[in-house]
């Protein structure tokens, strides 16, 4: 591929600034300064840089995120700022997008990605793709409150009482939950349908992907693809 168009896909501005840095020496591939824009170079494995600072040659960007409260996953956030802010600008350049959707209040695994194949994927209902929680309860855990969410709740709006595929009470007023639908608050709303109250909540999983213990609040990390999520 022509140096201008490796960091053109990879967001690091129009084709013309792309075309700039590289002229101007401030990129290199594969640790070699390469200052002509047409010049052509493998991608497979291609580690490139821009002034200085390394990055893989990724065709998709599939980003692990540990999000951190006061943080909204919408394009448009009316309250807080938006979780893209935690992104460096090339990943919001190319157009990266969190997969679902998580409240401002939750913490967790985030998935960001620009592949729209993925996306579809991992949020298509018939997918039932699990989603794995934390949660503190404002009252303890008690064996109705697990079996009511084992058997399903029936939520305001919705047709079919929904259910986690998984609960385990973790400590008085502790639980993990599995969920494998993605409906609006779907979380918070079935443990007041099962009468307790979510004080706060955390995503430790998505797919078969754990919340990464070395991934700090407010950090984030490349994945090597979708096979590390389904
Ligand atoms: N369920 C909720 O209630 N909130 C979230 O952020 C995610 C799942």
């Amino acid at each position: 591929m022509r140096l201008e168009d490796i960091l053109f896909t990879q967001g690091f501005g129009t084709r013309h600034e792309c075309r700039g840095l590289v002229a101007l020496g401030r990129a290199a591939f594969n640790g070699e300064v390469m200052t002509d824009p047409d010049a052509e170079i493998a991608v497979e494995s291609l580690v490139f840089s821009v002034d200085g600072k390394d990055w893989p040659f990724c065709a998709r960007a599939i980003i692990a995120l540990n999000k951190p409260e006061g943080y909204e996953c919408s394009q448009k956030p009316l309250h807080h700022p938006s979780v893209m802010k935690l992104l460096p600008a090339p990943l919001r350049v190319r157009g990266v997008q969190p997969v679902g959707r998580l409240d401002a209040d939750t913490t967790g695994l985030l998935i960001l990605t620009d592949d729209g194949q993925l996306q579809h994927r991992l949020t298509h209902p018939r997918r039932h793709v699990p989603k794995r929680y934390r949660v503190v309860c404002r009252h303890d855990v008690t064996q109705d409150l697990v079996q009511k969410l084992a058997s399903g709740v029936l939520l305001v709006d919705e047709r079919e009482p929904l259910r986690a595929s998984d609960v385990v009470r973790c400590a008085d007023n502790v639980l993990e939950m599995t969920i494998t639908s993605g409906k609006y608050h779907q979380v918070k709303r079935m443990i007041a349908a099962a009468g307790n109250r979510v004080e706060a909540l955390e995503r430790i999983a998505f797919g078969k992907l754990r919340l990464p213990t070395d991934l700090p609040r407010g950090g984030w990390r490349w994945l090597c693809g979708p096979q590390a999520i389904v």
